[in-house]
């Protein structure tokens, strides 16, 4: 296991000087770094499924100052907007959930976008906060990140330990070069930037668009349809075998919130259930939600992606936080949202 990093300021890295005054002045232990009721919180990508949910658990706790700018109003693609923006609203604490997301098919449909964006998404945000005074940042990674053959459950360490699933490596490059850039602005500027590794997500609020959902919202859509429609049968991509762990959103927000008040390390953190499932079987379940009663196929010749994928979340769970909603209501309140918001949803 590599040593961990603690966010001490270190007065002593004469390399490259924290860039401004304001800096200084914020520099300090971990311990005064706490965010409170009265911080100013910047949430990127809060109209997302994981900025929303995080903008709406700092709300149930009672923060009074959470900034959530729609893309309309700050495109992080903008370096010069970026930068802007933190001068003119000096947020202290930083939640960064703003990227280009999507599944197997958007993934192989775009890997410049997915590249590229990523890229200059998180190195605006990381490096704007960290030059505009930010006391904590914390980075939202993935469990796609991890090697396709990373021995299960996967642990922390496994990042960069083998080869990347093919059919999400832009993505996956992308979010490891962000994970990496917060271990090295704590590692030289004594800066508290953390990453937090979710596993599959999924809540109200999720994209459940033909091309560039995941599979979760796709196959509520799909069984919602199918039922509309009458359809005799509903096919699903690869053989169903693969297994697959989800994580309900709000579940998501309050590890994040408790993490930016008590994780002070550069290793990334896991957040997860611990519970896998089958695709198949995550296709009855929501086959079950939807009423649906025709037939399920699966399409082998269509990707699987990485045949297992389940977090040890060991290392959040000895910190005393679990998650709370089970998949079975998590599943029904997500269809529910499906099909009151369906014809606004973004699809
Ligand atoms: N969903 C999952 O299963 C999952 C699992 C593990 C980790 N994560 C991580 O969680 C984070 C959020 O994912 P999500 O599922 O919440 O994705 P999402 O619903 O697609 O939300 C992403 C947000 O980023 C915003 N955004 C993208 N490009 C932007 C730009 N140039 N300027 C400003 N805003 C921009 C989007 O704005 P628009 O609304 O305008 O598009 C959207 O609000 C990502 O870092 C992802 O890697 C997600």
């Amino acid at each position: 296991m590599r040593s961990t990093q603690s966010f001490l300021a270190n007065p002593r890295d004469t390399r490259t000087p924290p860039p401004t005054a304001d800096v200084m002045r914020k520099a300090g232990t971990a311990e005064e770094h706490s965010m409170n009721v009265d911080s100013q919180i910047l949430v990127a990508g809060a109209r997302g499924l994981a900025g929303s949910a995080i903008a709406r658990q700092l709300a149930r706790d009672g923060y009074q100052h959470v900034l959530a700018p729609a893309r309309r109003d700050l495109d992080l693609l903008d370096r010069s907007a970026v930068d802007r923006y933190f001068k003119d609203h000096s947020p202290a604490y930083v939640f960064l959930a703003a990227a280009k997301v999507g599944g197997i098919h958007a993934n192989s449909q775009h890997p410049a976008d997915f590249l590229y964006q990523n890229l200059a998404i998180q190195n605006n945000v990381i490096d704007s906060a960290y030059r505009h005074g930010v006391r904590k940042l914390l980075f939202l990674g993935s469990s796609c990140i991890y090697p396709r053959l990373a021995s299960q459950p996967i642990r922390e360490e496994s990042l960069l330990s083998g080869s990347l699933e093919p059919t999400n490596q832009w993505y996956a490059i992308a979010k490891i070069a962000g994970a990496k850039l917060c271990e090295s602005y704590a590692l030289q500027y004594g800066w508290n930037a953390i990453t937090l590794m979710p596993t599959n997500l999924y809540g109200p609020g999720d994209n459940f668009s033909e091309t560039q959902s995941h599979v979760l919202p796709a196959l509520i859509r799909r069984f919602h349809e199918a039922k509309q429609r009458g359809m005799e049968s509903v096919t699903i991509w690869g053989t169903g075998t693969v297994l697959r762990e989800f994580l309900h959103v709000d579940d998501l927000a309050s590890a994040a919130v408790f993490l930016m008040l008590h994780y002070h390390s550069t290793e990334p953190i896991n957040v997860g259930t611990g519970e896998e499932l089958s695709i198949a079987e995550l296709a009855e379940s929501i086959k079950a939600i939807a009423g649906y009663t025709g037939r399920i196929g699966f399409d082998h010749s269509r990707p699987d992606g990485t045949p297992r994928k389940l977090l040890d979340s060991s290392r959040l769970r000895a910190f005393g936080w679990r998650p709370r909603i089970p998949l079975t209501d998590g599943l029904r309140e997500t269809y529910a949202w499906f099909e009151e918001h369906h014809a606004l949803a973004r699809a």
